[in-house]
């Protein structure tokens, strides 16, 4: 498929799960990735990934709930490649699977945010 080739994907929660697999497939079809997480660590490692895998990746420490961080995001990745065609507005924190299993810090970090029922 040629439509990705240069194209520059932001994958937002492109630190795991569903936006990593997506981060992880645009990039193999050709696309240039932003990732925007607020996992710095998860988010380097899928970076390395593609790397490894012969793509491109830049990593923004992002949260999407921070309007000046989205700005930041933005601004850094029509810096790195130009413009930004394509944008997976995945991150979230959903708590439907496994929550028992879930790390205490998350879903601190979903009650600060979200706040509590
Ligand atoms: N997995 C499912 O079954 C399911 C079902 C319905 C909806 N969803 C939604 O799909 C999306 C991805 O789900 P997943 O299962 O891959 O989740 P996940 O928890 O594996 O990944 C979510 C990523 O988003 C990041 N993130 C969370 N809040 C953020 C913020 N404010 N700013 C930036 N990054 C942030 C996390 O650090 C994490 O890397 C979520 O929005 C979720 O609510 C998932």
């Amino acid at each position: 498929m040629d439509d990705f080739k240069g194209r520059a994907a932001v994958v937002t929660g492109g630190g795991s799960g569903i936006g990593r697999a997506m981060a992880l497939a645009f990039a193999r079809e050709g696309a240039k990735i932003v990732l925007a997480d607020l996992d710095r660590a998860a988010m380097d490692r899928v970076g390395t990934e593609i790397r490894d895998g012969g793509g491109g990746s830049v990593e923004v420490e992002t949260d999407v709930a921070s309007l000046v961080a989205v700005e930041n995001l933005r601004r850094r990745a029509v810096e790195r490649f130009g413009a930004v065609h394509i944008v997976c507005n995945n991150a979230g924190v959903g708590e439907s699977r496994d929550i028992l299993k879930r790390r205490a810090e998350r879903l601190d970090r979903a009650a600060e945010r979200y706040g509590t029922a």
